[in-house]
């Protein structure tokens, strides 16, 4: 199982690439709107770079998402943000014009993460339609009272019956219960803040059993 961080914040992406359990990155516009300092003047090409930034802490896949709604540009600005480094993975949203972008775009040998998935037929179309990986949401689903990670058994098993390659990435992903879950399904990927990466080696009798280590290591001179 893979595990990605999914955040823009570069403190946090080498916080998480320093723990050595890090295999890449997802962005989406949210994410990076959060960390600019000024809104005011952020470019296209200061999007790009904070992007090769993030390129050169983790050598794993790097999310980058569209910001264009028609085929046409969404290919266009795939192009360029597959050009900023050989990582970068191009993020489409599912829709019908992204499907259009992503199997031309993966037709050319740029890995697409399909993204905005909430429903199994729109997971088979990413997987028709090349896609690396597919991005169900599932603590959005959660949100509205339905059940994000029965998106995440069905997908799998889609995939599975099929043999589609396409690499299930589980993503809005909100606590550690949701990464065990995606781990027993047998999904590839999850995508974690920061936050519940930190919490997933989180346990209290760890603390308490090595408290009392410590104190009884007291027993042990001259280390
Ligand atoms: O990777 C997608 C993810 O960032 C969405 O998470 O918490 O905004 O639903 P969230």
């Amino acid at each position: 199982m893979k595990f990605f961080i999914d955040t823009a914040d570069l403190d946090e992406i080498r916080a998480a690439n320093d723990l050595g359990v890090l295999d890449g990155v997802t962005t989406n516009p949210s994410l990076v709107a959060k960390i600019v300092e000024d809104p005011d003047n952020f470019t296209y090409e200061d999007f790009k770079d904070h992007i090769a930034k993030i390129c050169d802490i983790v050598g794993g896949p790097v999310s980058a998402e569209v910001t264009t709604l028609t085929a046409d540009e969404m290919i266009s600005q795939g192009e360029e943000l597959a050009s900023i480094d050989e990582n970068v993975v191009v993020k489409c949203p599912l829709t019908l014009e992204g499907l259009k972008a992503m199997r031309h775009l993966s037709g050319n040998s740029i890995r697409i993460n399909a993204t905005l998935v909430f429903s199994p037929t729109q997971a088979i179309l990413a997987a028709k339609a090349g896609a690396s990986y597919v991005s169900p949401f599932v603590g959005r689903l959660d949100d509205i009272s339905t059940d994000g990670m029965a998106l995440i058994e069905q997908i799998v098993t889609i995939y599975r019956n099929y043999r589609f390659t396409t690499e299930v990435l589980v993503a809005s992903v909100r606590h550690p219960q949701h990464v065990v879950e995606a781990a027993i399904m047998g999904a590839d990927v999850a995508t974690i803040p920061f936050k519940v990466i930190e919490q997933l080696a989180k346990h209290p009798l760890t603390d308490t059993g090595l408290d009392r280590f410590m104190k009884d290591a007291a027993v042990i001179k001259n280390r």
